[in-house]
C-alpha cells in the first residue's frame, strides 16, 4: 500500500517520526511518502527537528511558506493536487490541525482518496481558534480516525462521525518522547552553545513558549503577559525560546524591553532535544501549545496553560495541567500555588506508551488489505 504521509509544520514533525519508523517496520506492506507543505520554512523550525528525529529528508517539498489563512490553505491546495495526481496514493495521512491538514485532507477526499486522521476528536470547543476549524473538518472528511485520549470519542460521537471510523491508539507524540528522552539536551548544554553561561539557575527555572494569536498578536494580551512573565522571574527565572511570530510581535508593538533582564533568557527556536530537555529539567512550563500540555504531563513535570480552554483535557483530568487564561492575577495566583506545593502529581494516560505509532501502522495496513479484498 503506498501511503502519502503529510506534514507541513513544527507540531507535526514529531508525530510523523514514529509512523514513519512503524511504516518501515512492516517492510513490503507499505510504501510511505512523505510530503512537506513548507508551511513552515525556517530552518529552526525545520530541518533542526528533522535530523534530531531521524526523520527522512520529503519526497516532496511544496515550499507554500507563510500568508494570510486564506491564502495559505488555498496555495497548499492548489500545490497539493497534482503532487496527488502523481502519488497516487491508497491513502493520505494527515496528523494534527494545522492549515496543511485541513488543506490536504479536502483535496483528497474531493479525489477519492481516503483520508487518515492522526490526533483525531480534539475540541477546545472555542471556534475563534483557527486549530479548532481544521480539527471539525478535518475530522469531517475522514474515513480512518485515530485518537489520543478516550474524551475524543464522545466528540466525533456527538457531531455525527461513525463510532467503527474511530480507534483509540494513544499519542504518537509521546511515542517521540519517549524514544529521545534520554538523548535530550540539557540547559548548561543549551548555554554553553549559545554563549550564556551567565543566566542563573541555582534554584531551578520555568521554560515559556507562547505563540498563539490569541495570546501574542494583540498588544494589550501580549504586554500583560509579558509583564507577568517579568513578575514571575523575580522569582524563578524563566527560559523563552521565542516563536518568530512571537518575536516578529514583540518587535513591532516595542516590548522588548519588558523581557530583556537577566532573569529572562530569550532563544531562538530550540531543536526537539533541546526543548524536550528543557522540559524535563524544569520546576514547570508556562505555555500556549497544544504539545507542550501533553508532553508536560507525559513527564510529570507542572504546566500553566496560558489559555481559557483546552483541546486536551486528559492532561487537566488526569496530567500536571492547570489552565490559568491570560489574566495575570490568575497565572500569578497558580504559579504560586505551583511554587507551594510543587503542583499536581499526574498519572500516565492510557496507550501513552510509546506504541501508538506501532498501533496506527498495523491497523491502517489491515483496513487497506480489506479494502482492497473488497
Ligand atoms: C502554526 C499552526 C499552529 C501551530 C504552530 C506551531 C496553523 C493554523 N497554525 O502556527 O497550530 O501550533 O504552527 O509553530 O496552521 N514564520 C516564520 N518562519 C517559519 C514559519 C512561520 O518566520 O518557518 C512566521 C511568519 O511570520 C508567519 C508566522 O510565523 O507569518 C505564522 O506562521 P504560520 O505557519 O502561519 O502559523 P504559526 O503561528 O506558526
Amino acid at each position: 500500500h503506498r501511503i502519502l504521509c503529510i506534514v507541513g509544520a513544527r507540531p507535526n514533525f514529531m508525530k510523523i517520526a514514529p509512523i514513519m519508523a512503524a511504516f518501515s517496520q512492516l517492510g513490503e506492506r507499505v510504501q510511505a511518502v512523505l510530503l512537506h507543505t513548507g508551511q513552515h520554512y525556517d530552518v529552526a523550525m525545520n530541518h533542526q527537528y528533522f535530523e534530531a528525529l531521524g526523520i527522512p529528508a520529503p519526497d516532496i517539498n511544496l515550499e507554500i511558506g507563510s500568508g494570510s489563512h486564506a491564502q495559505q490553505t488555498a496555495a497548499i491546495m492548489q500545490h497539493f493536487e497534482p503532487a496527488l495526481e502523481q502519488v497516487q496514493p491508497a491513502a493520505v495521512l494527515v496528523l494534527g490541525d494545522i492549515n496543511s491538514t485541513l488543506a490536504c485532507a479536502l483535496v483528497a477526499v474531493k479525489k477519492g482518496v481516503p483520508v487518515v486522521h492522526v490526533e483525531a476528536g480534539l475540541r477546545s470547543n472555542d471556534r475563534s481558534m483557527p486549530e479548532e476549524i481544521n480539527r471539525i473538518l478535518t475530522d469531517q472528511i475522514s474515513d480512518l480516525l485515530y485518537t489520543t485520549e478516550a474524551n475524543a470519542l464522545q466528540n466525533l460521537t456527538r457531531e455525527g462521525i461513525a463510532a467503527e471510523r474511530v480507534r483509540f491508539v494513544g499519542n504518537v507524540m509521546i511515542d517521540t518522547l519517549r524514544h529521545n528522552l534520554a538523548r535530550a539536551i540539557s540547559l548548561p548544554q543549551i548555554l554553553a552553545t549559545q554563549g550564556r553561561e551567565d543566566f542563573r539557575h541555582d534554584k531551578g527555572y520555568a521554560v515559556l513558549t507562547l505563540h498563539r494569536p490569541s495570546n501574542v498578536d494583540d498588544p494589550a494580551v501580549l504586554r500583560a503577559l509579558l509583564e507577568t512573565v517579568r513578575t514571575i522571574s523575580a522569582t524563578l527565572p524563566v527560559v523563552f525560546p521565542l516563536h518568530p511570530r512571537t518575536r516578529g510581535m514583540i518587535e513591532k508593538f516595542g516590548l522588548a524591553g519588558l523581557i530583556d533582564i537577566p532573569q529572562i533568557l530569550q532563544l531562538p527556536p530550540m531543536g526537539y532535544l533541546e526543548m524536550l530537555g528543557l522540559m524535563r529539567d524544569a520546576r514547570l512550563a508556562l505555555t500556549d501549545s497544544g504539545g507542550i500540555q501533553e508532553e508536560t504531563t507525559a513527564l510529570g513535570v507542572p504546566c500553566v496553560t496560558l489559555r481559557h480552554n483546552t483541546e486536551r483535557p486528559i492532561t487537566v483530568e488526569q496530567g500536571t495541567n492547570t489552565l490559568a487564561g491570560n489574566d495575570p492575577q490568575a497565572i500569578l495566583a497558580i504559579f504560586a500555588e505551583v511554587m507551594e506545593h510543587g503542583g499536581k502529581a499526574g498519572r500516565i494516560p492510557e496507550f501513552w506508551d510509546g506504541h501508538a505509532a506501532e498501533r496506527i501502522a498495523q491497523d491502517l495496513c489491515d483496513w487497506l488489505d480489506q479494502r482492497r479484498a473488497a
